[in-house]
């Protein structure tokens, strides 16, 4: 089922914002067709723009920036709750929109707005922003003067006719999120073959920096050899430098290699052989294992995040079985 996400654009003391967006949500609460969640940027405090998200997609500056990927990766489509300041959205919003990139694009977007005026012209320069981050806006939207729709212009007490008008943008919203769906996913498992593709590239180049673009941060291995786990990307990659101060020349191969891809995690297996020629000009096959991979899509690129190499263990010597082929 699509998730669409509720992003509550106002982080003010004393705030309108969060009994619309909690209006919004109770409105969800009879709909079958996606599950909704409030993303509410109170939760997401994000520091100022350090680095544009297109140069390092799926790595990210901080703490922040990374739960504020996987929240808005998580959503297939979004309602976009915005108050008007000064004839645009709040600062705030435009910086949690400007932290993503890959993570917006190829979704719905549609806009609750309220203010003075009733938050039409913030609206309108989200709709731009959203033209740039590839998030498609539906044309339905509601918007909420604090005159007519808020008692004392502070308690908000919609018209009956607002629930229409919701009505009308969530199915849209909805519509729009299932519509673009193969758009989002494209060929997933094209793109995880090519991440395995580049671990063969960077270990034939014994490139860390290659190898780097494969591995989440979080990656947890277990390798082959001692320790039990390598945990984080640098364990990772510190595995693999050790690799190549035994070689002069390294290869990998990979052989049967089945996927199993879902929305934004994949897993697969295969047999892994290094091979190569050591310092002493030794040429060597190496030896088969069994190779598991699992990825998740962080930042719009898979990485893996788990991935396991093992050879069979003969039960009566306690030594590992090195020379099976596959
Ligand atoms: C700095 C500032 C500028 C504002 N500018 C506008 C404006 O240009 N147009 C408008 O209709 N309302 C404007 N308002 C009114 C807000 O839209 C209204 O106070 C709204 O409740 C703000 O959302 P919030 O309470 O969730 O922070 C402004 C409010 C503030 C604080």
């Amino acid at each position: 089922m699509i998730k669409i996400g509720i992003v509550l654009g106002s982080t003010r003391p004393g705030r309108r914002g969060d009994q619309v967006a909690r209006w919004v949500h109770e409105r969800t609460a009879g709909r079958a067709d996606a599950e909704f969640e409030v993303i509410d940027l109170l939760d997401h405090p994000l520091p100022p723009l350090a680095e544009p998200p297109m140069a390092n997609p799926g790595r990210f500056p901080d703490e922040h920036a990374e739960r504020w990927a996987e929240a808005v990766g998580a959503c297939d489509g979004f309602v976009f709750v915005t108050p008007e300041y000064n004839h645009s959205v709040s600062g705030t919003l435009k910086t949690a929109l400007d932290h993503l990139h890959a993570e917006w694009a190829g979704k719905a977007a549609g806009f609750v707005s309220y203010g003075s005026a009733g938050g039409v012209r913030a609206v309108e320069q989200l709709r731009l922003v959203c033209g740039a981050l590839q998030l498609a806006d539906v044309s339905p939207q509601v918007t909420l003067p604090l005159a007519t729709e808020f008692e004392n212009f502070a308690v908000f007490k919609p018209g009956e006719h607002q629930l229409t008008a919701l009505d009308t943008l969530l199915d849209h919203v909805v519509a729009w999120s299932t519509a673009l769906a193969p758009l989002r996913n494209g060929d997933a498992e094209a793109d995880i073959r090519a991440q395995i593709d580049r671990i063969i590239e960077g270990l034939r180049a014994k490139d860390l920096e290659v190898l780097k673009r494969v591995y989440a941060p979080d990656v947890v291995s277990f390798d082959v050899e001692p320790p039990l786990q390598h945990v984080g990307l640098d364990a990772k990659l510190a595995n693999w430098a050790k690799v190549f101060t035994f070689f002069e020349k390294v290869d990998y191969e990979i052989r049967d290699l089945t996927l199993d891809v879902s929305a934004d995690v994949a897993v697969g297996h295969g047999f892994g052989r290094v091979s190569g020629t050591l310092h002493d000009g030794t040429v060597t096959d190496g030896m088969w294992v069994r190779a598991t991979f699992c990825f998740r899509k962080v930042g719009g690129a898979w990485m893996i995040v788990h991935d396991q190499a093992s050879v069979p263990l003969d039960m009566a010597t306690g030594r590992g079985v090195t020379d099976l082929e596959p």
